[in-house]
């Protein structure tokens, strides 16, 4: 899909490269705006006068397999500058008459390249006066340059590194610019686009705001829009943006499961009803999920109630809004891009995810989601735009069905009321040494074994809290991250000593695969 937001932008045709995504996140960092479409959708028509120019992916197929992908050649003849990544290097270099075959040594990892010819894509580039480290991922290689092409840096293996031709606006890089182990790759990006495509700045916080609420007023004229706000970043920042462009004509519903963090839903009143004046209805909902899991301890069941519950009652609260004919959402950019490499959802596959989006398709609202052109990094800095406080923006991930899928095995209210107590000495821990930001999730489980303890000269009996915290990119891959002995020693006696019903404290030491984050 070829969004129409009516700025100049690079377009990024994507070959199912792992780093597509990443590509177009760099170039927005260097501020100017860029879109990723599947190879086999985009036709020539769609290089339109917005197209400053186009960069193709990197990707798993071979070039000489031409069966096995499509590609409108008419693209790159509609004089847009070209850049080429690995893959899309191969097919450039044989769309104009090159030849490209199997590398007799394949390159994986750190390469050094040396320049062979000045050029403006490497302005600055090199570290050195004539080397510069690069990150290389493939098994084919050109072999013959076609004509009018020029070598501007080769490495020991791959002769044609880097190529050009000037006069088309043609180049072609064998190596990955676009990750961070290639030294000054981000340099490279900002060359071809800045020098050579000449395209200016378009792409700030400031400016995406303005242009998000300008296109929410013209969307949504006088009608009533209604969010399902959970407190998380997304649906924050969607609340906020909507506030800012039509204040009371937004309807915000908040339903608190009883399955939050300790204080999350009187922090969720106090920021958005009270000091950011948003129309927020509070639905207290505690008991109504409550009674619904009572005696359920499988994972999917406990999250199928949730998940539909969560949608009978916000149903139950829109209806009384009159006139609504608008739902908002935070869909995100990585949500709409047709090939999903980096990250598509293979966790809904493995676990059914509850969250505030898909919300029922039969309440026939339209839907306003202003973050779909946006990545995660994005709306965050979004949020700080709109003068979110850094606490809301900084905030770890915390799943739809809440607490419940960190209570494996039955759930009850003296259960969720201890995990409340546990989660908040572990978070706020955190905090205090300075430890949360660089954890990208964090949080405490209750488990459903009991074992023996000795406190004092009593003997006790008691849950078994197991603690996690990892890291991670996107929440697909993770590691758990690697405290200090006196951090874990002095978290495990806070919650022993300070909780009655945890007398034993474990930490999570798996990674994702083959663990996933959640318990449950
Ligand atoms: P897993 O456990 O699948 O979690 O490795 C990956 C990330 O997704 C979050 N998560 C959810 N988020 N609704 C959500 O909005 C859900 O149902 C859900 N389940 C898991 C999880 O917290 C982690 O960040």
């Amino acid at each position: 899909m070829i969004l129409n937001i009516g700025l100049k932008k690079i377009l990024i045709i994507d070959f199912g490269s792992q780093f597509t995504q990443l590509i177009a996140r760099r170039i927005r960092e260097l501020g100017v705006f860029s879109e990723i479409v599947s190879h086999k959708k985009v036709k020539s028509k769609d290089i339109t006068p917005l197209t400053a120019g186009i960069i193709l992916s990197g990707g798993p197929l071979n070039v000489y397999e031409s069966k096995k992908y499509s590609f409108d050649k008419k693209i790159i003849e509609k004089d847009v500058p070209v850049l080429g990544i690995c893959f899309g290097h191969q097919i450039l270099s044989k769309i104009n008459g090159g030849k490209v075959k199997q590398s007799k040594h394949r390159e994986f990892g750190l390469a050094k390249i040396y320049k062979k010819k000045e050029s403006l894509l490497i302005r600055n580039f090199f570290k050195t006066k004539k080397m510069t480290k690069v990150w290389m991922s493939h098994a084919d290689q050109v072999s013959k340059l076609p004509k009018n092409f020029n070598v501007i840096a080769s490495s020991s293996n791959s002769k044609f590194a880097i190529v050009e031709n000037k006069i088309k606006g043609f180049y072609g890089v064998q190596f990955h610019p676009e990750v961070t182990h290639t030294e000054n790759g981000k340099k490279l990006i900002s060359n071809f686009i800045f020098l050579i495509c000449k395209v200016k700045k378009n792409w700030s916080s400031k400016d995406q705001k303005m242009k998000l609420i300008k296109d929410i007023r013209k969307k949504v004229g006088t009608k009533k829009v209604i969010c399902a706000l959970s407190g998380g970043v997304d649906s924050s920042v969607v609340a906020q943006l909507l506030n800012k462009a039509i204040g009371k004509k937004l309807y915000c519903i908040f339903v608190n499961t009883g399955l939050l963090r300790k204080n999350e839903e009187k922090e969720v009143v106090k920021t958005f009803k009270k000091k950011l004046k948003i129309n927020l209805i509070y639905v207290n909902a505690e008991k109504e999920f409550i009674k619904k899991l009572t005696n359920v301890s499988d994972p999917e069941k406990k999250r199928k109630i949730i998940g539909n519950l969560f949608i009978k009652i916000f149903e139950r609260y829109a209806k009384k809004i009159k006139d609504v004919k608008f739902l908002a959402q935070g869909t995100l950019y990585p949500d709409l891009i047709e090939s999903k490499s980096v990250t598509g959802s293979q966790t809904s596959k493995i676990k059914s995810h509850h969250n505030v989006g898909g919300l029922p398709k039969k309440m026939k609202l339209t839907l306003v989601e202003p973050l779909k052109y946006l990545f995660k990094d994005e709306v965050r800095k979004l949020g700080l735009e709109l003068n979110l406080s850094k606490e809301i923006i900084s905030r770890h991930p915390f799943p739809g069905p809440g607490l419940a899928i960190r209570i494996p095995g039955i759930i009850t209210k003296e259960k969720i009321g201890i995990l409340k107590e546990a989660d908040h000495y572990f978070i706020n821990s955190l905090k205090e040494q300075k430890l949360y930001s660089k954890i990208w999730q964090a949080y405490a489980a209750l488990l459903p074994v009991k074992t023996v303890g000795v406190m004092g000269d009593n003997r006790t009996y008691e849950y078994l809290c197991l603690l996690r915290a990892i890291t991670s990119e996107d929440g697909m891959t993770a590691d758990f991250y690697d405290f200090k002995k006196t951090f874990i020693q002095m978290i495990s006696n806070k919650i022993v000593n300070s909780i009655r019903g945890i007398n034993r404290v474990v930490y999570d030491v798996t990674s994702k695969p083959p663990s996933t984050i959640e318990l449950e």
